[in-house]
C-alpha cells in the first residue's frame, strides 16, 4: 500500500509540450510561420514604442497607454513563442516544471493587462470626447501613472492567485500538455488533485477580468456615440470619432476573438478552441495591434517617418 502510494505520488519534474502539431513537416511550416509572426510583432511594437517615446508631441495619455499596450504585446508573445520555436528546432518537447509555471504566470499577466489597458484607453477617450473641458485637469500624468501601475499590479495579483492555487495541486504521472505553451487550463486538466477550487477561481477571475473592462468600454462608447451625434457638422463628427478609431479597432479585434472562440457554437472540440484562442491571444492580436495603429493613425505614421528620416540623415 505504501509502495503504491509512493509510486502514484511521483511528482512531475518536467512537462512535455506537444505543440500545435506532431507531424514533422507541419512543424517545420509552423516554425517558419511563428518565427515570421514573432519578428513582425517585435519590430512593429518596438517601432511604436520608439516613435512614441522619441516624439514629444505624442507624450499624451492616449499614446502613453498605447506604448504600454505595445510593451505588453511584446512580452506576451515572448512568453510562449521562443520556447515553442526552440523546442521544434531541438526536436524536444520538454519544459521544466519551473519554466512551465513561469510561462503560465506571465501568459496570465499579459492577457489580463491587455484587458485592463483597453479599459483604461476607453476611459481616456470617454473623458476626451464627453468631457473635453475637464480632460486636461483630470488626465494628469499622475493619474496616468496611477492607472498604469494599478493595471500592472492587479494583473500580477491575478497571476499570483492562480500560481499559488496551482502550487497546492499534485501532479502525478501524466505530464503531457497538448498545447504549445503552459496555459492554465491544460495544466489543471493534468493534475491528479481535485481542481474544483482552481476551476472556480479561474471562472470568477476570468470573467471579471473580461467583464469589468468590457463594461467600461461599452458604456464609454455609448456616451461617446451620443456626444458625437450631438455635434452638428459632419466634419466635427468625423474629427471627434476618428480619435477613437484605433482603440475601437483593437477592441473589436480583441473581443471579437473572445466571442468567436468561446461563445460561438462550433463543431470542433473545446481543446481545439482552446488552442485556437491561445494562438489568437498570445500571437495574432499582439502582431495585429501595431498595424491597426500605424496604418490608421496619422500621428504615429508622422512620428515613424520623422524617426526614419532622422536616422537616415544622421548616418
Ligand atoms: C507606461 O505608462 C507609464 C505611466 O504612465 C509611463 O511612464 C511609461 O513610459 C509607459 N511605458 C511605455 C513603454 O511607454
Amino acid at each position: 500500500m505504501g509502495d503504491m502510494y509512493e509510486r502514484n505520488q511521483t511528482t512531475v519534474s518536467e512537462f512535455l509540450l506537444l505543440g500545435l502539431s506532431e507531424d514533422l513537416e507541419q512543424q517545420q511550416l509552423l516554425f517558419v510561420l511563428f518565427l515570421g509572426m514573432y519578428l513582425v510583432t517585435m519590430v512593429g511594437n518596438l517601432l511604436i514604442i520608439l516613435a512614441i517615446s522619441l516624439d514629444s508631441c505624442l507624450h499624451t495619455p492616449m499614446y502613453i497607454f498605447l506604448a504600454n499596450l505595445s510593451l505588453a504585446d511584446i512580452s506576451s508573445i515572448s512568453t510562449s513563442v521562443p520556447k515553442m520555436l526552440a523546442n521544434i528546432q531541438t526536436k524536444s518537447q520538454s519544459i521544466s516544471f519551473g519554466a512551465c509555471v513561469t510561462q503560465m504566470y506571465f501568459s496570465i499577466v499579459f492577457v489580463v493587462i491587455d484587458n485592463f489597458l483597453l479599459g483604461v484607453m476607453a476611459y481616456d477617450r470617454f473623458m476626451a470626447i464627453c468631457y473635453p473641458l475637464s480632460y486636461v485637469t483630470v488626465m494628469r500624468p499622475r493619474l496616468c501613472t496611477l492607472l498604469m501601475a494599478t493595471s500592472w499590479v492587479l494583473s500580477n495579483l491575478v497571476a499570483l492567485t492562480h500560481t499559488l492555487l496551482l502550487a497546492q495541486l499534485t501532479f502525478c504521472n501524466a505530464n503531457t500538455i497538448p498545447h504549445f505553451f503552459c496555459d492554465l487550463a491544460p495544466l489543471l486538466h493534468l493534475s491528479c488533485s481535485n481542481t474544483v477550487i482552481n476551476q472556480l477561481v479561474m471562472f470568477i477571475l476570468g470573467s471579471s477580468v473580461i467583464a469589468v473592462p468590457f463594461g467600461l468600454i461599452f458604456f464609454s462608447y455609448i456616451c461617446i456615440v451620443f456626444t458625437v451625434l450631438k455635434i452638428s457638422s459632419a466634419e466635427g463628427k468625423w474629427k471627434a470619432f476618428s480619435t477613437c478609431g484605433s482603440h475601437l479597432s483593437v477592441v473589436t479585434l480583441f473581443y471579437g476573438t473572445i466571442i468567436g472562440v468561446y461563445f460561438l457554437p462550433s463543431s470542433a472540440q473545446s481543446v481545439n478552441n482552446e488552442k485556437i484562442g491561445a494562438v489568437l491571444f498570445t500571437v495574432v492580436t499582439p502582431m495585429m495591434n501595431p498595424f491597426i495603429y500605424s496604418l490608421r493613425n496619422k500621428d504615429i505614421k508622422g512620428a515613424l517617418k520623422k524617426l526614419i528620416d532622422k536616422k537616415i540623415f544622421s548616418m
